[in-house]
């Protein structure tokens, strides 16, 4: 037996379904959960294969996990459904997680958000996350063996920020159906938790960071680093693998007594 291989964790024989998981939070939580010992089932959408492909080649050929692909818009409630199915078809009957990590930050002051605008982010952040949900827990309840529900919420599903009004509207409505969510399904032995980061380091803060340049007039990077330097107590960006030790911590049986959540996790960024 290889060092690598002594090393691993025992495969749980269970699945978990990520969406958004091509990068960012979502590319570091199904990887932290492959470790863990699950199967790993990413769903996102068709432009992003090239990299869900890469993530599922770690999953395999690192922690010798299964992997699936499953092209999903999560805007789209019949795609959500299907990936789903697909995942048990393909994987086996034994979903366990659900991430509903998939989302988007549009970045403009409010006079100058068009219904168009908020419509997709409402689609992808709140619909999307909503269906997602419940898709996977009909599976649950169907297998009869619990489960654990988690979705992307923020810091700003506490406090909301100027260009982000949108988004932290979205967010904040997170937070109300992680609980309602949770009081349903607790009778089902699933768990409803959502994770809150603050300023993490991928694509999205990227973009984030260049709209608020724009609107700011300062330069690219800058509104990152001035907000991690004024905001965050801990004195360092978030990177996405922190993120991923909170799902791996709210999803063990070491969170067994936490539901209807939705944690910060930010550095102190919301204090
Ligand atoms: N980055 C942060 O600082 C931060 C902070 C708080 C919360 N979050 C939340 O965490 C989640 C992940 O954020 P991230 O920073 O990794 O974002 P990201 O933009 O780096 O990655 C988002 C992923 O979601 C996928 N996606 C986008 N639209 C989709 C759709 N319609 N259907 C399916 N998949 C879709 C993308 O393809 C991508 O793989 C988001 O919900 C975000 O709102 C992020």
């Amino acid at each position: 037996m290889s060092a690598l291989t002594q090393a691993l964790k025992p495969s749980l024989n269970k699945i978990a379904f990520i969406t958004g998981g091509g990068q960012g939070i979502g590319r570091a939580i199904a990887l932290r959960l492959a470790k863990d010992g699950y199967d790993i089932s990413i769903g996102d959408i068709p432009s992003q294969k090239a990299k869900v492909n890469e993530v599922l080649n770690v999953v395999k050929d690192e922690f010798g996990r299964d992997g699936l692909s499953v092209d999903v818009d999560v805007r789209d409630p019949k795609q959500i459904y299907a990936a789903i199915d697909e995942t048990v078809s393909k994987l086996g009957s034994r979903l366990f997680i659900s991430v509903a990590n998939a989302g988007v930050t549009q970045v403009k002051p409010l006079l100058e958000c068009t219904p168009e605008f908020i419509e997709n982010e409402v689609r992808i952040n709140l619909l999307g996350l909503m269906n997602t949900h419940i898709a996977a827990a009909k599976q649950m309840v169907k297998q009869g063996s619990g489960g654990r529900i988690v979705g992307a919420g923020s810091i700003a599903s506490y406090r909301t920020a100027e260009n982000l009004g949108p988004y932290g509207a979205t967010k904040f409505a997170v937070r109300g159906f992680t609980e309602v969510a949770a009081k349903e399904w607790a009778q089902y032995g699933i768990r409803v938790n959502a994770y809150g980061p603050g300023i993490v380091d991928t694509p999205m803060w990227d973009h984030i960071d260049r709209e608020l340049a724009s609107i700011e007039g300062i330069s690219v990077g800058e509104a990152k680093a001035l907000r991690v330097k004024k905001d965050v107590k801990l004195g360092r960006i978030q990177e996405p693998e922190d993120v991923a030790k909170l799902v791996s911590f709210l999803v063990s049986d070491e969170g067994e007594y936490i539901t209807g959540q939705t944690i910060k996790s930010c550095g102190g960024a919301s204090l």
